[in-house]
C-alpha cells in the first residue's frame, strides 16, 4: 500500500461550501459481514455457527429473527458485486464464515471454501479489490460446546482455519484481517449476553478476551510465514469519552476506566505486548489466569493495518452511580439482546470494571440504534491512534466500519431519500478528511453497509445498507446514500 497527502486539499467553493480532496489512492469501500448476509445456513455443508444457536432462544433476537435467508448473498451474490461495480466501488470488506468453511470447527469443507472462490473472482473480475475478515462472531457451535473462546485451543484452531482459508483464496486475496471487533465477541458475548453465545460471566468474558487476541497474534504470525507480502491486520471497534464534568475526580476517572476497557485493553497489547496496567488492577478481582509466557509477544506480532470501526462517542460520569447500566446507558455499539420489550428484558453491563459508570445523553443527534453522533471524536480517534500506536510501529489505518441506521420510509417504487443517512456519512468522511490533513496515516473508507442486514440482537428491525433490501422478495434497492457515496467515490471529493 502506499499513499501521498500532497493532494490532499480542502477548498472554499464560490458558495461557501468545502470541497474535501482525498489521497488519489484512497480506497473506497462498503462492508458486510457473512452472517449478516449470507442465509443458506445449511447449504453446501455449513454447520451451525453460535449465531444460529443464540437466534434459536426465545427472546436472544428481536422477533425471533435469525440468518437462515438473511439477504440471500449466498445465491445472489454475482448480482451484490455487479451493484458495487455500478455503484463504482474500489474495495469491499466482507468476512468468511468459519462455520462454512470449517464446519465443526475441524476439517476444511470444499464447498463451503468454493463459494468465497467464485465471490473474490467476481470481485476481481469486477475490478474490486477484496478485503477478508476472518473472524467476524460466527464461530462454529461446536466449538462453543468445547467452551468457546474460553478454551485456549480455539486460538489454534482459528489458526488451521485461517491457513485454510489462505491456501484457497491465498493468490488472489491480499488483505487479510484476523478478527473483527474482539470487544463485541467478548464482552457482548460473554459478559453481558447481548450477543451469541449470551454468557454472563466477567472471568470467562476476560479469557475470551485473551484468547481472541492470541488467536490474532497466532494467525497474523502463520499467515506472514506462508505470505510475507499479504497484507494483515485486526479491525477493532473504538469510541471517545468525555467526562461529564470535567472538573470531578469520579468523572475523569470514569472515563479513564472507560477507555482503557474499549481502546487501550485491545491497543496496547497488540502493539506494545503488555495489558494496561492500570485495567489489570480495575480488574484484579475478576482477571483469569490465563496469559501464559509468551503470549503477549505473540499477539504483538507487526501488522500492516488497523482497521477502525467508529460509530458514536459518549460523555460519562461515575457520579451518584452504583452498580448495573442500563440500556439507553451502554454506549458504542452496545447492543440489547432484547425482545424488544425492555420492561421484560434485564440487560447487563459487557462493561466489565466499569459497572458503576453511567452515560449521559447530551442534545448530540442520534441514529435508530440510539446512538449519538459525534464526528469529530472519530478525527481526534484517529489523530491519536495514528500518534500514540500506529505510527511508531509502521501501521496503516483504514475505517474499516461506520455508518448508521434510520428508520427509513421507502415511497410507493421503492426508493429510500435517505438524506440523514448521507448526512452522517459526509460529517464523518469529513472528519477522516481532517485526520489526514493533520497528518494520521488514513488510506481507506469502508461504509457499513452495503446491504440492509441481520443487526445481530435487533435481528431485520435496524437497517444500516445504503442499498434497501425488500425482505419478502429480497429485492435490492439503492437508496439515495448510495447515489451520494457513489459520486464521492468515483470523484475522491466531498463536498460538504
Ligand atoms: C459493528 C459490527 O462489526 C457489525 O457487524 C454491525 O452490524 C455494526 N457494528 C453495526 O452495529
Amino acid at each position: 500500500m502506499t499513499s501521498s497527502t500532497a493532494d490532499v486539499t480542502a477548498s472554499t467553493t464560490a458558495r461557501g461550501g468545502v470541497v474535501r480532496r482525498f489521497p488519489a489512492d484512497f480506497l473506497w469501500g462498503s462492508a458486510t459481514a457473512a452472517f449478516q448476509i449470507e442465509g443458506a445456513a445449511w447449504e453446501d455443508g455449513r454447520a451451525d455457527s453460535i449465531w444460529d444457536a443464540f437466534a434459536r432462544v426465545p427472546g436472544a433476537v428481536v422477533g425471533g429473527d435469525d440468518g437462515s435467508v438473511a439477504t440471500d448473498h449466498y445465491h445472489r451474490y454475482a448480482a451484490d458485486v455487479e451493484l458495487m461495480a455500478e455503484l463504482g466501488l474500489g474495495a469491499y470488506r466482507f468476512s468468511t464464515s468459519w462455520a462454512r468453511i470449517c464446519p465443526d470447527g475441524g476439517a476444511p469443507n470444499r464447498a463451503g471454501l468454493d463459494f468465497y472462490s467464485r465471490l473474490v473472482d467476481a470481485l476481481l473480475e469486477a475490478g474490486i479489490t477484496p478485503w477478508l475478515t476472518l473472524y467476524h462472531w460466527d464461530l462454529p457451535q461446536t466449538l462453543e460446546e468445547q467452551g468457546g473462546w474460553t478454551n485456549r485451543d480455539v486460538a489454534q484452531l482459528f489458526v488451521d482455519y485461517a491457513l485454510a482459508t489462505h491456501e484457497a483464496l491465498g493468490d488472489r486475496v491480499r488483505h487479510w484481517t484476523t478478527l473483527n471487533e474482539p470487544w463485541c465477541s467478548a464482552f457482548l458475548g460473554y459478559a453481558g449476553g447481548q450477543h451469541a453465545p449470551g454468557r454472563r460471566d466477567d472471568s470467562a468474558a476476560l479469557a475470551a478476551l485473551h484468547h481472541l487476541l492470541l488467536a490474532h497474534g497466532l494467525g497474523i504470525t502463520a499467515l506472514r510465514e506462508r505470505d510475507a507480502d499479504a497484507s494483515l491486520g485486526i479491525t477493532l471497534n473504538h469510541s471517545h469519552f468525555w467526562p461529564a464534568d470535567p472538573d470531578s475526580a469520579a468523572d475523569l476517572d470514569a472515563v479513564r476506566r472507560m477507555d482503557a476497557l474499549q481502546n487501550r485493553l485491545f491497543l496496547d497489547p497488540i502493539f506494545r505486548g503488555s495489558y494496561p496496567a492500570d485495567a489489570l488492577v480495575d480488574l484484579a478481582d475478576v482477571w483469569p489466569d490465563v496469559v501464559r509466557d509468551g503470549d503477549l509477544a505473540t499477539i504483538a506480532a507487526p501488522i500492516d493495518v488497523l482497521g477502525v470501526n467508529y460509530y458514536t462517542a459518549s460523555v460519562v460520569t461515575a457520579d451518584g452511580v452504583r452498580g448495573g447500566v442500563s440500556l439507553g446507558d451502554v454506549p458504542s455499539d452496545v447492543e440489547d439482546g432484547g425482545s424488544g420489550d425492555a420492561a421484560a428484558h434485564t440487560v447487563r453491563s459487557p462493561w466489565v470494571g466499569a459497572r458503576d459508570v453511567r452515560v449521559v445523553d447530551t442534545a448530540a443527534a442520534r441514529t435508530a440504534m440510539d446512538w449519538e453522533v459525534h464526528p469529530d471524536a472519530l478525527r481526534d480517534l484517529l489523530v491519536r491512534i495514528d500518534t500514540e500506536y500506529a505510527r511508531p510501529a509502521g501501521t496503516a489505518l483504514v475505517v474499516t466500519e461506520n455508518g448508521a441506521a434510520y428508520d427509513d420510509e421507502p415511497d410507493s417504487d421503492g426508493l429510500v431519500d435517505d438524506v440523514e443517512r448521507r448526512d452522517y456519512v459526509a460529517a464523518h468522511l469529513a472528519a477522516v478528511h481532517e485526520a489526514i490533513q493533520t497528518g494520521a496515516d488514513v488510506r481507506g473508507y469502508f461504509l457499513w453497509s452495503l446491504l440492509d442486514n441481520f443487526e445481530w440482537a435487533f435481528g431485520y428491525s435496524k437497517r444500516f445498507g445504503i442499498v434497501r433490501v425488500d425482505y419478502d422478495t429480497l429485492r435490492r434497492t439503492p437508496k439515495g446514500s448510495a447515489l451520494w457515496y457513489s459520486s464521492v467515490a468515483r470523484s475522491g471529493e466531498l463536498g460538504v
